[in-house]
């Protein structure tokens, strides 16, 4: 079985969004632009209010899909034709903007703190304007499984230690884990073969790639894995948290400008006319 190796580890950094919310950005940077198809991914995490309350007032999206995970906190997720949803801790939105959404995202928290990530897949062309599609997922919904050695994951898409996440119908085949590592304890875990694939530690550290040739990984840093079948995953002393996900590459051109994410400049100007015009949604 080949292993993956790291082949580029990048450090989150610190930014703003929406209405002037603290975060760091992972993805989506000068250092990694795009992991195909994987267009963005924002860490937030603050316990001092004036970093999150001003939220993310409306604002639209074309093209691709927003993943909000939550890990402390909670938000309120609207649109304009009345979908709304809580995201409350262990909650997970995969939300599919399709031709289009106009929506706003806001605390419901006055204190306390607030953690979660956002990660922006792309959808490929032949869906890019589809209509859009949310998937809601309660806490409760998302699995938690025992994997050896000391490793338990929550599976929000794909599939681990036979168990599959409630999100589904993803055109790109995403595996998106929450993986918790126990001092001294080792993962194995199996990735198709020429899907795009990193970890994002957000808790302590592990070594990913081959126990010969492993790169120590730290909070705050996402590593890159090169193709092959399987990662394996150490901790030391303490215990590690991380994201691993993986999925297929689209390959297609990509054009982006702000909220819109498409494959020609020329469907950018469209998506912007047609939200100036308020026909984004058809
Ligand atoms: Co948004």
């Amino acid at each position: 079985m080949s292993e993956r190796r790291v082949v580029k580890i990048v450090t989150g950094q610190p930014t703003s969004d929406g209405a002037g919310v603290r975060l760091r950005r992972v993805i989506g940077t000068q250092d990694l632009d795009h992991l195909d198809p994987f267009l963005l991914l924002d860490e937030f995490k603050s316990d001092r209010p004036d970093d999150y309350l001003a939220g993310f007032p409306d604002h639209p999206h074309r093209g691709f899909e927003t993943v909000t995970y939550m890990l402390a906190g909670s938000m309120r997720h609207q649109d304009h034709v009345g979908n709304r949803g809580e995201l409350i801790a262990g909650s997970v939105q995969w939300m599919t903007a399709g031709r289009g959404i106009i929506h706003s995202e806001m605390p419901q928290q006055k204190d306390g703190l607030m953690w979660g990530f956002q990660l922006w897949v792309n959808l490929p062309a032949r869906d890019k304007m589809t209509a859009p599609r949310y998937q809601d997922v309660p806490p409760e919904k998302v699995p938690t499984v025992a994997l050896a050695d000391g490793a338990s994951a929550r599976v929000l898409v794909g599939e681990a230690g036979g168990v599959s996440g409630p999100v589904n119908g993803v055109a790109t085949q995403p595996l998106y884990l929450d993986v918790t590592l126990a001092p001294h304890g080792r993962l194995s875990h199996g990735l198709p073969t020429g899907h795009s694939a990193f970890a994002y530690v957000y808790d302590g550290r592990a070594r990913f790639g081959p126990l010969e040739d492993s790169t120590e990984v730290a909070a705050g840093q996402l590593a890159v894995l090169g193709d092959g079948e399987l990662v394996n995953v150490a901790t030391g002393d303490g215990t590690a948290r991380f994201l691993l996900l993986a999925a297929r590459p689209l390959r297609e051109p990509i054009a982006r400008y702000g909220p819109f994410v498409m494959n020609t400049r020329e469907e950018i100007l469209q998506a912007v006319q047609d939200y100036q015009r308020g026909t984004l949604l058809g």
